[in-house]
């Protein structure tokens, strides 16, 4: 049986008895495939053409080819988390499991009151999903996460690498520069000591922009087929602390005639992102957009794809706007109380709202902001600050103008062709709508 195989006994096993559906087993070994192993590496589309299966059917064989990659993790001690439980006993305390947890970073957003409600920032090895309203600033969110997670770990960063997948063509490598010449400015004024000055003479943007992996998909069948890929990719980047899906929701949104298919798609997809997140210690940051809910005669606009999603990300985000103000707020986390924060998106990337508590130069490192939790340390709090001091108000005019902008400054990699201004008056069409929502 898959369950009780190790890892290598599982990749040496034949294709005939392992738990494929017999048609499948017959096509792969009329295809002259004998072995799980012989099977590793391959693309869906590949399996699809060589042995006549569906893109489905190859899916369910790549899981099965991955059932083995991912023992054989667990079974050399890469597993972390879920590499410890795999056997008949449980095998990890919860005091080991809570030191695990207390030794896991987070990756901060550059807006400190968000980092600090959340206990420190996005937490590595947890599913994060950040649902809201077009030009509440998901993307925006993922962008400048997908750069804080690169800070050197001597400013209390993680020196990560990260993994973006596009399903919106929203990735827009103009705006990517942008918040990483801020973040590295930003560091560079924080510098104190030897570790840090030899630190940033290796962070620079260009350094950031070769930590970003990215993955363009346009439909569900190529989401699928990347993440089943992910793991292997993963394994051969062991610094990449970040995966970031923006959006789930865009590719499952059409092309479903049966909603029980897409339910039981998204069900395998929220398994395994799960175990990505704890078996490669990476903190998986998703989007999501809003649909409107019909309930009792009322509207209301929630998360999409559904109810059973809702239980696959540890923590939910909403970003929405109550009138003139960006509001983020914990709607699930199991270890934070839920809260609403202000943010703003500048031109800079993602900030706090109120510019006025925090000190207009930087703070000194050992300054720490006081988390929820109470975990953070001071290294994260001295870079999570904001070094600029426009104010909230002030800096959304701008923004509105500099969003405006946001077409001429698509790259060639930035695929993004949707109608920025009709997503701009969308934008602020919502404004009503996130109000509705906050009541
Ligand atoms: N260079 C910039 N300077 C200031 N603000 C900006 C800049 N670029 C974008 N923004 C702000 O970010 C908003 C867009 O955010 P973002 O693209 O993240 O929205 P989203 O929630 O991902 O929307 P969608 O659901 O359409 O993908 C704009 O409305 C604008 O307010
Ligand atoms: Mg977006």
């Amino acid at each position: 049986m898959l369950g009780n195989a190790s890892g290598e006994e599982q990749m040496k096993m034949q294709i005939s008895s392992c738990s494929l559906s017999p048609a499948v087993k017959s096509r792969l070994t009329a295809a002259g495939f004998h072995f799980l192993s012989e099977l590793r590496g391959l693309s869906p589309s590949h399996i699809c053409a060589e042995a006549g299966v569906s893109q489905q059917e190859a899916l369910q064989v790549l899981q099965a080819v991955r059932g083995g990659a991912s023992r054989r993790g667990g079974a050399s001690g890469g597993g972390g988390v879920g590499g410890a439980s795999v056997g008949p006993f449980p095998s990890l305390t919860a005091l080991q499991l809570l030191q695990e947890e207390q030794s896991q970073r987070s990756i901060f957003s550059f807006c400190s009151q968000l980092d600090a409600t959340l206990g420190g920032g996005l937490p590595v090895g947890k599913t994060t999903e950040i649902c809201g309203a077009p030009g509440t600033g998901k993307t925006q969110l993922c962008l400048q996460l997908a750069v804080d997670v690169q800070v050197p770990v001597c400013f209390g960063g993680l020196g990560g690498q990260v993994v973006v997948v596009d399903t919106e063509g929203s990735f827009l490598l103009q705006r990517v520069q942008d918040i990483a010449g801020a973040v590295v400015k930003h560091c560079a004024l924080l510098v104190e000591d030897d570790e840090q000055r030899v630190a940033m003479t290796t962070f620079s943007v260009e350094t950031i922009l070769s930590n970003i992996f990215l993955v363009r998909c346009h439909d569900y069948v190529e989401l699928l087929a990347e993440l089943h890929l992910l793991p292997d990719f993963l394994s051969e980047h062991p610094r990449a602390r970040l995966l970031v899906i923006d959006s789930v929701a865009f590719p499952f949104r059409l092309h479903f005639d049966e909603l029980s298919q897409r339910t039981r798609l998204l069900n395998g997809l929220a398994q395994q992102l799960i175990a990505m997140a704890t078996s490669h210690n990476v903190a998986m940051v998703i989007t999501n957009q809003m649909t409107t809910r019909l309930r009792g005669g009322q509207s209301q606009l929630v998360p999409a794809l559904g109810e059973s999603w809702g239980h696959a990300p540890t923590i939910r985000l909403l970003l929405q706007w109550a009138g003139t103000q960006r509001l983020a707020t914990i709607f699930k986390s199991p270890g934070h109380p839920g809260a609403t924060v202000q943010y703003q998106i500048t031109s800079d990337g993602f900030r706090d709202a109120d510019q006025s508590e925090q000190p207009p130069s930087k703070r000194p490192r050992t300054h720490t902001v006081q988390s929820a939790a109470g975990q953070r340390d001071s290294n994260q709090s001295a870079v999570g600050q904001r070094d600029s001091n426009q104010s909230a108000a002030g800096q959304r005019d701008s923004n509105q103008s500099a969003a405006g902008q946001r077409d001429s400054n698509q790259s060639a990699a930035g695929q993004r062709d949707s109608n920025q201004s009709a997503a701009g008056q969308r934008h602020s069409n919502q404004s009503a709508a996130g109000q509705r929502e906050c009541s």
